[in-house]
């Protein structure tokens, strides 16, 4: 038995964020935000939001979609990087959110790439029998550890989550390949310094700004594309699939120039990548689950439809799913 996804939800907060906006925060330009990445706008959290709350809406939709009721949930799976906080994480209340009775939930941190980590681990225990529904949510609140005088980083972030519920169904069904790696000689390509136990916050870390999120991008730049190039080769080839068999590839909503990228190293046609950064801009986890119940419930994505989903992030981690919707 395979794991199929039954059910997709998503949210985004309505403050809607446009370059303009940010034109009068840092040293930027609407046309310098659009050249270099395709950004156009973002959705923020305004203060008083908390940003589980955002997973508990993704999450609510999503089963809602499968209809499936919270007390039959066996498992919530939480991919955030960024939790409401460090201990006990953001599991815990999108679980109380959802009213789910008894159901152990976790937080999977493991960057951007978190929610193809978390539908490839999910899978395994639906597979093992272990937890037959699984919730998967990814919930990012980006805004919040982004250093509003960076303009090197502020304008490529935007907040959201999404969320798939996923279900035991036939071998040909679902998931039918992944493929996960790391590569931890870069871990410090994107990282938060202070507030873990290696630098606890302090009132000079605060000064320092070490509780914002740091980032190389130019490194991240050079090998998002080939990473997620050999991820979804390697996704395929366990599938037992070619490109040519793909009707949609959701990368990861980093950067047009990067997808672009990812588009010329596979040689595939673009009208079969599904792209929404330019209004939602990088929500991290939650990129690919809220592009994918975007275009399930557009209509674009059809039953039966085999997409690729393939990410990179912080860690640096890297990966790829194959689904047959
Ligand atoms: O989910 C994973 C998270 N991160 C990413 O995916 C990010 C991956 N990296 C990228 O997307 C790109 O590297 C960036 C968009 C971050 C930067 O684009 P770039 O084409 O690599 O620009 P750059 O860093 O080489 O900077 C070029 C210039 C610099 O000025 P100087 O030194 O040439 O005078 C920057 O200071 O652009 C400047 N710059 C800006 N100018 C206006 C950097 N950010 C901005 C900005 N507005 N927002």
């Amino acid at each position: 038995m395979g794991a199929r996804i039954t059910g997709t939800g998503s949210y985004l907060p309505s403050n809607l964020v446009s370059n303009e906006q940010l034109e009068s925060l840092v040293d930027t330009s609407n046309e310098w935000i659009v050249q270099r990445t395709g950004i156009r706008s973002r959705h923020l959290l305004d203060e008083a939001e908390i940003p589980s709350d955002m997973g508990v809406e993704a999450g609510r939709l999503a089963l809602k979609a499968a209809k499936v009721a919270p007390e039959d949930v066996d498992l919530l799976l939480v991919a955030t990087t960024f939790p409401d906080m460090i201990c006990p994480g953001s599991a815990p209340f999108i679980a109380e959110g959802l009213s789910l009775t008894d159901a152990p939930f976790f937080d999977l941190k493991a960057g951007c790439s978190g929610f193809v980590y978390g539908v490839a681990v999910a899978n395994g225990l639906i597979e093992s029998g272990l937890f037959p529904r699984v919730l998967v949510v990814g919930v990012e609140a980006l805004s919040r550890v982004t250093d509003w005088t960076d303009r090197r980083t502020c304008v490529l972030f935007g907040d959201g989550a999404g969320a798939v519920l996923l279900e035991p169904g036939a071998q040909s069904s679902g998931v039918l390949g992944t493929a996960l790696y790391g590569d931890a000689e870069k871990s410090m390509f994107l990282h938060l310094p202070a507030g873990g136990t290696r630098t606890p916050a302090s009132v000079e870390t605060v000064t320092q700004g070490g509780h914002f999120l740091k980032m190389e991008g130019s490194g991240v730049f050079r090998n998002a594309a080939p990473m997620m190039e050999k991820a979804t080769m390697v996704a395929l080839e366990n599938a037992k699939l070619e490109l040519s068999d793909v009707d949609w590839i959701i990368p990861h909503q980093a950067n047009k120039r990067i997808v672009d990228a990812l588009v010329h190293r596979l040689d595939v046609p673009e009208e079969r990548i599904i792209v929404n950064l330019d209004r939602v801009a990088n929500t991290s986890t939650a990129s690919i689950p809220i592009a994918l119940d975007e275009e399930i419930r557009s209509g674009k994505i059809h039953p039966g439809d085999i997409i690729v989903m393939t990410a990179f992030g912080a860690g640096v981690t890297y990966g790829a799913i194959v689904v047959k919707a």
